[in-house]
């Protein structure tokens, strides 16, 4: 009898670090069921895309990558193409017939039925589950690394949103929030470790409130990340994303009590007018933003801030921009990710407001942003000249074989000559050279 010979899956990620920790889940489940994950696209039986769609940009790369499958699917038209994720679960069925293209379609909660339904594409009928859940959390998964340095992984404690920031698709596209088991993130967390890894990012869209309840037992995100620096202090944890509105004193305190959470907050303000954060829905002020850099500052000396900015939402003015800027420089922030504004399909914004900041104001006040930040970045870095941290090696720097990367407690990369370390250990290294992307050092 000859052997049936396994199918072939090879998976593109977009999107955020969200995603990444989602395709490993997929890659788990696929693999359970005696499906092969390979590297090689033009090896692949199987081709899935595990998409974003939190901006038009990202969705238009998208479409853009799905031209090219087709090209593919004509040489090979055995060939099974799935789309999974947010644009998944954001166009259904829409996407399936414009493209002509798709097998699957399956959206954030459905990955526990790929398997099934990748049968019913192989039986040559269109194959959709976009059903969003209130608790599947895939806790009993243990996540399959793709592309791993075999340092730093990914543990996603928590999945959906409720925020209902009015820009964002997020909340439509992965649903109610929901936190998972503690006992499960501990687990996969203690096994990273035993496996060689020596940092894990715990995340969630708004991990500060996690919350689990089983009878009289609960846990918040504070008493979890205290669980996870104990299991050994050669484990770094970080975690993103925080909400402003939910980062309170427990968990500045829990990050300055122990060494082995880092000390590097991802904090979006989006805007620095009150105006804006209204309109935004983001339930918070100025004012309170700026308190809660100040709780941070105090309580953890060194500690890197960074954030996320959108710059030109719904009748944003120019008065409403300098005050963003003005915030920027008052909260010197080490590293932001800025964006302008696109409107989503479905979100209260697109509903409500009009998308009426020009496209070249929208881009200049993004250039603005953006060379302030990289002022701000360069300060920061300089900073750091002649003080010594501890790094952990992630592997050899792009730029030469003679050097290692790897990164400070605060989230920055750190270039040095190489050690008799290896990746994975860790390396006391002095910052002799600065620039506002990089520290660049001597081991000592
Ligand atoms: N347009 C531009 N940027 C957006 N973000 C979320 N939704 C939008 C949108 N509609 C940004 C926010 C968020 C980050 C992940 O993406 O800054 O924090
Ligand atoms: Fe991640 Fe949001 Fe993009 Fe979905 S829409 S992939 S949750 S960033």
């Amino acid at each position: 009898m000859t052997e049936k010979k396994a199918r072939k899956f090879h998976i593109e990620t977009y999107g955020c670090q969200m995603n990444f920790s989602d395709s490993e889940i997929v890659a788990s489940i696929l693999k359970a069921e005696g499906f092969e994950a390979c590297q090689d696209l033009l090896e692949a039986d199987i081709v899935l895309l595990n998409t974003c769609s939190i901006r038009e940009h990202a969705e238009e790369r998208i479409r853009k990558r799905l031209h090219y499958f087709r090209s593919l699917k004509r040489k090979n038209p055995g060939l099974t193409i799935g789309l999974l994720g947010c644009m998944a679960e954001r166009t259904k069925i829409a996407l399936m017939e414009e493209e002509q293209l798709l097998d699957i379609i399956a959206g954030p909660d459905s990955y526990r039925h790929l398997p099934g339904l990748l049968e019913q594409a192989g039986s040559g009928q269109k194959a959709i589950d976009t059903i969003l859940s209130a608790d599947e959390t895939y806790a009993d998964i243990q996540p399959v690394k793709i592309d791993s340095n075999g340092v730093s992984a990914y543990i996603s404690i928590m999945r959906g949103c409720e925020n209902f920031c009015s820009y964002c698709v997020v909340p439509y596209a992965r649903g109610q929030e929901r936190s998972r088991d503690p006992e499960s993130v501990i687990r996969e967390a203690k096994d990273l470790f035993l496996q060689g890894f020596r940092e894990v990012t715990l995340l969630g869209q708004n991990v500060n409130s996690y919350q689990w309840k089983a009878g009289k037992e609960t846990m918040d995100f504070p008493g979890l990340l205290e669980r996870i620096a104990l299991l050994d202090r050669k484990l770094r944890v970080r975690f993103a994303t925080s909400h402003p509105k939910d980062l309170g004193d427990e968990v500045i305190n829990m990050i300055a009590k122990y060494p082995n959470i880092c000390k590097a907050i991802h904090l979006p303000v989006q805007s620095g007018s009150n105006a804006v954060l209204d309109k935004m829905n983001r339930k918070y002020t100025r004012e309170e933003y700026l308190g809660r850099i100040r709780a941070i500052r105090n309580s953890i000396p060194g500690c890197a801030i960074s954030t996320d900015i959108i710059t030109g939402f719904c009748d944003e003015t120019e008065e409403d921009h300098q005050q963003t800027l003005e915030l920027m420089r008052e909260a010197a922030f080490d590293s932001a990710f800025t964006f302008k504004y696109s409107e989503r399909p479905q979100t209260i914004a697109q509903e409500q407001y009009d998308d009426n900041v020009p496209a070249e104001v929208k881009e200049r006040r993004l250039r603005e942003i953006i060379s302030l930040q990289q002022e701000l970045s360069s300060a920061s870095n300089h900073r750091d000249l002649g003080e010594t941290f501890e790094v952990l090696i992630e592997g050899e720097s792009k730029r030469s074989d003679k050097q290692y990367f790897g990164r400070n407690s605060q989230n920055k990369v750190v270039v040095f000559p190489k050690t008799a370390q290896k990746p994975g250990e860790y390396v006391k290294v002095s910052i002799k050279r600065a620039t506002s992307a990089t520290l660049i050092g001597e081991a000592c």
